[in-house]
C-alpha cells in the first residue's frame, strides 16, 4: 500500500487462524493500522489481495465485509458523543429490512420490531461489557477506557466472526486492561470470535495472543510466538530508537535507558 512516495504495507504477507487470537505489533509508523484498513476495506491496496476462507474479497467495500463478519474498532474510539451509550450500539446494528424509508413509513410494526429486538441485544451486550449502568449516558460522558468498552461493543453488535482490535488498550488502566483480555478469551471461547489485535504492550499480548506478527518500516519482520519474536535480534533493533514501546526485556536488551 503506497500514499504517493510512501510505501506504508510493503509485500506483508499475513494469516489469521480461525479462533485463534493473533498479535499484530511494531514500532510507530510500522504500518500497522494501514494493514488493518486494507484488511476491513477502507483501503484499497495497490497490490495483493485479501482472502477470506479462500474467496478473494480484495475489492469488497466495508459493509460488505461487515456483512460477511469482519468488523473492526479504531485506534481512536469514534462514538457518537451525544448518543446514549445504547442508541451508539443500536446504531452499530445493521436494521437491514427494518431500516428503510418504505419500512419506516409503511411497516411501522416491522420497523419497531426490528428496532425492540436491537435495543434488547444491544442492552445484553452492555450487561456483557460491564456498562449496563450507563445505557441512558450519552456516550461523550464516558471515560477514556469506557469508550474503548463502547469501540469493542460496537463491533460485537453485528455478531462477527473475525474483529480487528486496533489499540482497544492504549492509554487504559490496568483494571480495565485485564477486564477487556477477560472478555476477549470468553468471546473466543464461547462463540468462536477470531480476533487480530495491535497492541504496543508486549506483556499484554503475549498474555492473549497464539501467534504474533512484528512489523518494522511496512515490512514483515517476524513471525512466531511472542516468546520467539521477543529473542529475535531483529525486532530488538527494529523497537530500539522507537518512539513508545513498553517491553522492559525490549528495553534492556536494546540497552536504551527507559
Ligand atoms: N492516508 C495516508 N496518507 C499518507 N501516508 C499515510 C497514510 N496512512 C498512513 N500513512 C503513513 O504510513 C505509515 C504507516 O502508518 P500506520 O498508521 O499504518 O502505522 P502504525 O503501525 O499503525 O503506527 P502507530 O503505532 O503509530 O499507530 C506511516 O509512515 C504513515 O505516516
Ligand atoms: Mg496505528
Amino acid at each position: 500500500m503506497s500514499f504517493g512516495g510512501v510505501v506504508a504495507v510493503d509485500d506483508l504477507s499475513i494469516s489469521l487462524q480461525r479462533g485463534a487470537i493473533t498479535g499484530l505489533i511494531g514500532p510507530n509508523g510500522a504500518g500497522k493500522t494501514t494493514a488493518f484498513n486494507i484488511l476491513a476495506g477502507s483501503q484499497l491496496p495497490s497490490a495483493g489481495q485479501v482472502l477470506l476462507e479462500g474467496a478473494d474479497i480484495t475489492a469488497l467495500a466495508p459493509h460488505r465485509r461487515a456483512a460477511l463478519g469482519i468488523a473492526r474498532t479504531f485506534q481512536l474510539a469514534h462514538e457518537f458523543a451525544r448518543l446514549t451509550v445504547v442508541e451508539n450500539l443500536m446504531v452499530a446494528a445493521d436494521l437491514q429490512g427494518g431500516e428503510s424509508v418504505f419500512n419506516t413509513v409503511f411497516r411501522r410494526g416491522v420497523y419497531q420490531a426490528a428496532e425492540r429486538e436491537v435495543y434488547g441485544r444491544a442492552r445484553e451486550l452492555l450487561g456483557f461489557l460491564g456498562l449496563d449502568r450507563l445505557a441512558l449516558e450519552p456516550a461523550g460522558s464516558l471515560s477514556g477506557g469506557q469508550k474503548k468498552l463502547l469501540e469493542l461493543g460496537r463491533a460485537l453488535m453485528r455478531e462477527p466472526r473475525i474483529v480487528l482490535l486496533d489499540e482497544i488498550g492504549a492509554g487504559i488502566n490496568r483494571t480495565l486492561l485485564g477486564q477487556i483480555a477477560d472478555l476477549l478469551l470468553k468471546l473466543r471461547r464461547e462463540r468462536g470470535i477470531t480476533f487480530c489485535l495491535i497492541e504496543h504492550d508486549l506483556d499484554y499480548v503475549s498474555k492473549l495472543c497464539d501467534e504474533v506478527f512484528v512489523m518494522a518500516g511496512g515490512r514483515l519482520l517476524a513471525q512466531g510466538t511472542v516468546a520467539q519474536v521477543r529473542a529475535d535480534e531483529r525486532v530488538v533493533e527494529a523497537y530500539f530508537g522507537g518512539g513508545k514501546y513498553e517491553d522492559a526485556a525490549l528495553r534492556s536488551k536494546s540497552g536504551a535507558t527507559a
